[in-house]
């Protein structure tokens, strides 16, 4: 696997590519690669010729209280697992390569990103949507993947993509979780060894308002209030728990629209997301 660092030089590659008439899929991130990250390189080989991944911690997306200085970076690491996935181009820019000057444009999509993390992290979402109209624009994939787990995440590229008419397909990959059903996360590095199974609670809390729901349960702010509850008997400080249109993100009032159930909370000062679709089959 071919690591760059410069725009010219990914551009230059994925242009071969392309006048092979090779099917390019893209598979962004921050680095600190674990299991998660590679099941998207996974799907990314699966449905295409080549894949190319970038590692790039953005700093537009890190509040001023938020760990940009702290976040792990583990390049000789995260390349060899790219290679062992079997991804072509690894695109490593600096931040002066992707922020050459203060920046003055912005990418931001109204509504999705006022509910849930957006709530909590104002500006995060229009750094997430800036860099990766910055990476796509430079890489111009076919395709591209990203998590399920930052369900947000997902749903504000996808609207993005569809309103500015992006010329690449967005695909969803399902959460990879540790046996105990904690979503793998880079920030789980920062959890103790008893902290991880305590982790393992959202999930369950996450599978156990689910359950109730599709038994029947339609007060969702009663759920949310008992469940939130739980969390904090535990030992968690709630963020949000909220039971939303998995459309709008917004609270849902109406049961009959599709579900999400998103959660944040801090164990420490560790901030750990998690979601569950209601009425989607599961394997756990
Ligand atoms: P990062 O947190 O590194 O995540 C990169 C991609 O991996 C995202 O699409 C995320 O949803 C996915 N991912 C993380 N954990 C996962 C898991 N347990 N299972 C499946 N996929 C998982 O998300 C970002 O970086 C950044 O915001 C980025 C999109 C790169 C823009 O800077």
């Amino acid at each position: 696997m071919q690591t760059v660092t410069t725009i010219a030089d990914v551009r230059a590659q994925v242009a071969d590519w392309k006048r092979q008439g090779l099917r390019v899929a893209f598979v962004p991130t921050m680095g600190n690669l674990h299991a998660g990250h590679i099941s998207l390189v996974t799907e990314a080989r699966r449905r295409a010729d080549r894949v190319v991944a970038s590692i790039f911690v953005n700093p537009t997306q890190f509040g001023p209280s938020e760990d940009f200085d702290a976040y792990p970076r583990t390049l000789a690491a995260d390349q060899e697992k790219l290679a062992a996935a079997s991804c072509d181009l690894l695109f490593a820019p600096t931040v002066d390569e992707m922020y050459p000057r203060a920046n003055s444009t912005w990418v931001d999509v109204d509504q999705l990103g006022d509910f849930l993390c957006g709530a909590n992290r104002p500006g995060h979402f229009r750094g997430v949507t800036t860099v990766v109209s910055k990476l796509l624009h430079i890489v111009q994939p076919d395709i591209a993947c990203f998590g399920e787990k930052d369900f947000q995440q997902l749903a504000i590229i996808r609207r993005m993509v569809e309103d500015l008419f992006f010329p690449v397909e967005i695909v969803g990959v399902d959460t990879a979780r540790e046996d105990n059903g904690l979503a793998m996360s880079s920030r789980n590095g920062y959890l103790s060894a008893a902290e991880k199974q305590q982790a393992a609670t959202l999930q369950q809390v996450l599978q156990a308002m689910c359950a109730a729901i599709e038994a029947g349960e339609s007060d969702f702010r009663a759920l949310e209030s008992k469940y939130s509850q739980t969390l904090s008997d535990k030992g968690f400080k709630v963020d949000y728990l909220t039971v939303a249109d998995a459309d709008t993100l917004a609270p849902a009032q109406l049961p009959h629209r599709p579900l999400v159930i998103a959660v944040a909370a801090k164990l420490g000062s560790t901030r750990l997301i998690d979601n569950v679709r209601v009425g989607v089959e599961r394997d756990r």
